[in-house]
């Protein structure tokens, strides 16, 4: 594992100089889905997102669960803003980021979201138009989202530069992403997906769960989907969740924070490829955004 870790290491290079101020990053949006809930998506997100930050990247995460935001309760912060003070045009994207632990910036979700989709065209365009302002300042915007298809999930997962789909070695929860993904897929320029198997016993289990979704994938669909990482089973995780800090800060040497750890590097050593077999870059979140969805 060391090895295979400090090789990953090496591919990985440092952030470079030039990215400063005054040259805007390419930056990534991506967004954290799943078929089914409770498979551990904002605590996938919050701890890879400070792996990312602890390599040197900027990253900023997006609570962009509509139904139960929960980012700053597993950060044990509280945010005086959200997005609704952004839709409602009383602050502005930088206003209502929070630093959350180890100072990384977040965006609750709040009361704001259930307004999200009800806003004008207008206003739909000035959420875009911001999230994309922010996103140059950044090397990474991570939306964590709602489990399941519903129509603001498919909106994320459809403007993102990359989507990653997480699930447990669970039936249910393998035939719930296989359904998501199906759901997706087809669309122009769509979104390519990764997946991320979460809880497993050990890496032999994540390939086996892994395949299983893929073989489906390539057979009806055509599509690849490609496992990026697993983290395994921790009783930590539980732990940390309770003591309202992310486990790979309450318990760095933990197996989930290793894994966490060697996929964050693994990510940053192998950028996405879409399906016509070219690298993602910034693919117009706006754009993306406001394409009808059906
Ligand atoms: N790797 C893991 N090992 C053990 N328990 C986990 C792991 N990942 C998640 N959990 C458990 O699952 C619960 C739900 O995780 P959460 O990240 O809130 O899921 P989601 O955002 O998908 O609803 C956590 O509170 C924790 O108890
Ligand atoms: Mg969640």
């Amino acid at each position: 594992m060391r090895d295979q870790a400090a090789s990953l290491r090496s591919m990985v290079s440092a952030p470079r100089e030039e990215d400063g101020m005054e040259r805007s990053r390419s930056s990534k949006i991506l967004t954290i889905a799943s078929g089914k809930g409770g498979v551990g998506k904002s605590n996938f997100t919050l701890n890879f997102a400070l792996a990312l930050q602890t390599l040197g990247r900027k990253v900023l995460v997006f609570d962009a669960d509509i139904g139960m935001a929960n980012i700053d309760v597993l950060m044990g912060t509280t945010s005086p803003y959200n997005l609704y003070h952004l839709l409602y045009r009383q602050k502005s994207i930088q206003e209502i980021i929070q630093l959350g632990a180890n100072g990384l910036p977040y965006i609750a979700g709040g009361s704001g979201m259930k307004e999200l989709f009800s806003l004008s065209d207008r206003d739909l365009e000035f959420f875009a138009e911001q999230v994309e302002m922010i996103a140059q300042e950044m090397d990474y915007v991570i939306f964590d989202t709602g489990a399941g298809l519903s129509r603001e999930n498919m909106k994320f997962i459809g403007a993102a530069d990359e989507c990653m789909i997480i699930t447990t070695p669970e039936p249910t929860s393998i035939t719930d992403a296989y359904a998501l993904v199906k759901v997706m897929h087809g669309q122009e320029n769509a979104t390519p997906f990764r997946m991320i198997v979460n809880r497993v016993e050990n890496e032999q289990e994540s390939e086996r769960v892994a395949d299983k979704i893929a073989g489906v994938a390539k057979r009806f669909l055509q599509t690849d989907i490609p496992l990026l990482g697993y983290v395994s089973e921790d009783p930590n995780v539980v732990k940390a969740v309770k003591r309202q800090v992310p486990y790979s800060l309450a318990y760095p040497q933990s197996k989930a924070s290793r894994d966490i750890q060697r996929l964050a590097l693994r990510y940053l050593a192998e950028p996405a490829v879409n399906q016509s077999g070219t690298l993602t870059g910034i693919r117009g979140f706006m754009k993306k955004w406001l394409r009808k969805t059906t």
